[in-house]
This record gives structure tokens, sequence and C-alpha cells, in this order.
């Protein structure tokens, strides 16, 4: 059974463990005489990187990448991309104490009833230290994507604290701690997420996701459609319990009328919506509008009050996470986003182009 392999045309199997020696990623079907260097892939894992603020897991790793295959002169050949991190971090602590004991919130009893064995340490495979290599997988995505698409996401909620869509500015998500677009938000935030990491606790968050420039065509009806393969992208991350395309769940609470994307036509000939309540796609295909994604984290379930569980022998114990605590995966969970979109995007792009190499750009409508 092999199931660590996302994708079609733009292929992506990450491997490794969280305390193995390296993690790592084959990036498979990319176009060739495309420029790519380390140094393209290097700022978006530094984003995702532990031990930046006090607010995230102060495991340090440099998360250094390097290319093994696939590039020649700073371009892709058209050959399996391969991408190489070293753990760095992985300390020698005595992890005898989760060997036997199941972490509640964590994939340690799961792993044992599937497969019988499990490598404990960090949580071996299930960790999010996996998520460094869907990062960088996302950074080769976007080459494929283009200079013209944009995708961009953001933390909007803490727990049950919104942001002020009104207060919304792009350029304020990379001036704080939590990849908050509302700089109130981002103060509330931090007093919050300060006194829970005091208290040894934790809390959820949402974080919106938003591709922007995409041509109309994406997406593979029936069962490859866009919104589908972007919510089960989101969804294969750690901690993920919930997605919503544009309007979501709110929907729901929606009239016919209100919730319709009327259309008119642009001067130059093109299609015009005036609202964008789907999230940029209908009947699985992008329309050519923005691309808006949300999902749900919960909260770090490795908390510092002990908790109660049991053990392999079926014995009834407690578990107590010590030392290194996060109060909000959320806040690193921002880049993934990102980087999972891309990579459904670029994926979803080359089989448009296979399928229909002369679809339009730009919402053209054939007949017009
Ligand atoms: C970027 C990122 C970092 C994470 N770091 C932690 C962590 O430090 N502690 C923790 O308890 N969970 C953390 N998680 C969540 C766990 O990996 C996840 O809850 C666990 O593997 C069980 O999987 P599930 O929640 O998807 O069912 C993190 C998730 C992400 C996306």
């Amino acid at each position: 059974m092999s199931h660590n392999t996302i994708g079609h045309l733009f292929r992506v199997t990450t491997w490794g463990e969280s305390h193995g020696p390296a993690i790592g990623c084959v990036v498979d079907g990319v176009p060739p005489r495309l420029a790519l260097t380390e140094a393209d892939i290097q700022p978006f894992l530094d984003r995702r990187r532990p031990g930046q603020s006090k607010f995230v897991t102060q495991r340090q790793e440099a998360d250094q990448v390097r290319i093994l295959s696939g590039v020649f002169d700073g371009l892709t050949t058209g050959t399996p991309i391969a991408l190489h991190i070293e753990n760095t971090d992985q300390r020698s602590k005595d992890y005898s104490e989760i060997a036997e004991r199941y972490r509640p919130g964590h994939a340690d009893i799961t792993y044992d009833l599937k497969y019988g064995i499990r490598d404990y340490r960090g949580g071996g495979r299930s960790s999010a230290r996996e998520t460094a290599m869907r990062v960088a997988a996302g950074a080769v995505a976007r080459r494929v994507l283009g200079p013209d698409v944009r995708i961009r996401a953001a933390l909007v909620q803490v727990g049950e604290d919104q942001v002020d869509r009104a207060a919304w500015d792009w350029s304020a998500v990379d001036e704080n701690a939590f990849f908050c677009p509302d700089r109130a938000a981002a103060a509330r935030w931090e007093q919050r997420l300060l006194e829970l990491r005091k208290s040894g606790n934790s809390v959820g968050a949402v974080i919106e996701v938003v591709a922007e420039g995409l041509p109309p065509g994406l997406g593979a009806p029936i069962y490859g459609k866009l919104d589908a393969e972007i919510a089960a992208a989101l969804m294969s991350i750690n901690a993920v319990k919930g997605v919503e395309i544009g309007d979501g769940f709110a929907a729901a609470a929606l009239t016919g009328e209100g919730n319709a994307d009327e259309m008119r036509m642009n001067p130059d000939g093109t299609v015009a919506f005036q609202s964008n309540h789907a999230g940029g796609i209908l009947g699985g295909i992008s329309t050519g509008q923005p691309v808006v994604a949300r999902f749900a984290v919960k909260p770090t379930s490795s908390i510092l009050t002990p908790r109660a569980s049991v053990d392999r022998q079926g014995r009834e114990v407690e578990v107590q996470t010590k030392g290194r605590h996060d109060p909000c995966v959320g806040i690193r969970a921002v880049p993934v986003g990102e980087a999972m979109l891309a990579i459904v995007l670029a994926d979803q792009l080359l089989r448009h182009r296979a399928q229909n190499p002369d679809a339009p750009s730009v919402a053209r409508l054939p007949r017009n």
C-alpha cells in the first residue's frame, strides 16, 4: 500500500520521520527549463521553521534544503527533483514513557492499532515534521504556476477570536508572529497565547488560503473536482479538522438571492463576476476569480496538564507533556496550507493543459 504521494502530473512523494536522520521528498513531473535553486525554496521553509517566536515550539531546526537531483545549471531538467533536509534537533531524550503510553489527541494509538509497530520518537511519521517537505514541494509548485499566480494565507481566528475583515491588510501578515492580517487582533492574540503558554494549555485556529491570478478551467470533474482536491489536500495536514471553500458552512445560512455570484461583461470581453461566494470554483472548475479556502486546526494536543490515557498493556495511565510546548499549532500551519494549495493547483494546471491545450487563460466566452 502506497499513500505517501499526492498529485497526478505534478507528483509529490514525501518520506522520513521526526527523529530519523533526515526527511525528504521527490517531486516528479515538473516541466523542464524552469529556473529553480535552493534559494527559491528556502524562504518558504524559513516561514514554517520552528523556534522562531515564543508562540511556537522551541525545537531548533535549520531546515536547510538541498536539491539532490532534477536541476542542472539552475534549471529544472524534467527529471525527478529530490529535496532533502537533515534533522538536526532530534534530542536524544528518553522516549520510553510514550513508547508504551498513548498521548491523547495524537496518532500513537491508531498507528499501533493499525501497524502493531511505530517509531514513537517525536511521533515518527505522524509528526508534523513531515510538513516541511510539503512546504519545499509547494515552492516548486509555485514555479510551475508561474509569477502571475499568487498564493497567500493568513491566520483569521484563534480560539473564538476572529480578525476584523474591514481591517484586513496583507502587509501585516509578515509583521507579526501569527501571520495575522489584522494588527489589533494580533495584539489580542499575543496576550491570549502568552497566558495559554504559561498555563500549559493550547487553543485552535482557522487559516484562510487565497490563490489569485489563476486561469479559469482548473479542475477535473467529476472525481477530480478542484474543490474536492483542495479539501483533501488541506485535510491531510496534521491537526486539521475542517475545510471550507468560499462561504463554506456560512452558505447554508444564505438565500439563493444572497448567494448568487451574478455576472456582467467587462469592456474587454471577459466575464465580470459581481461577487465570489463560490470561492472561485463552480462545478469543480476554477472561474478565474480568486480561489478561497479555509481550514480549522484543533488545539495542540501536547499540553502540560496531565490527561487520562491507556498504555500498550491496557493499563489506565496519565500522560503529561514535559518541556517544549506549542500553544497554537495553527500558526505554523499557515505556510503549510499555502503549500498544499500550490501543489493541488500546479497539478490541476498541468492536467488542464494536457487535456485542453487551447483553453483560454482568462474568462473569455467561447462564442464572444
Ligand atoms: C505545523 C504543525 C506543527 C505541529 N506541532 C505540534 C506540536 O508541537 N504538538 C502537538 O501536540 N501537535 C502538533 N501538531 C499536530 C499533530 O501533528 C497532530 O495533531 C497529530 O499528528 C495527530 O494527527 P491529527 O490531529 O491530524 O489527527 C502540529 C501540526 C502542524 C500542522
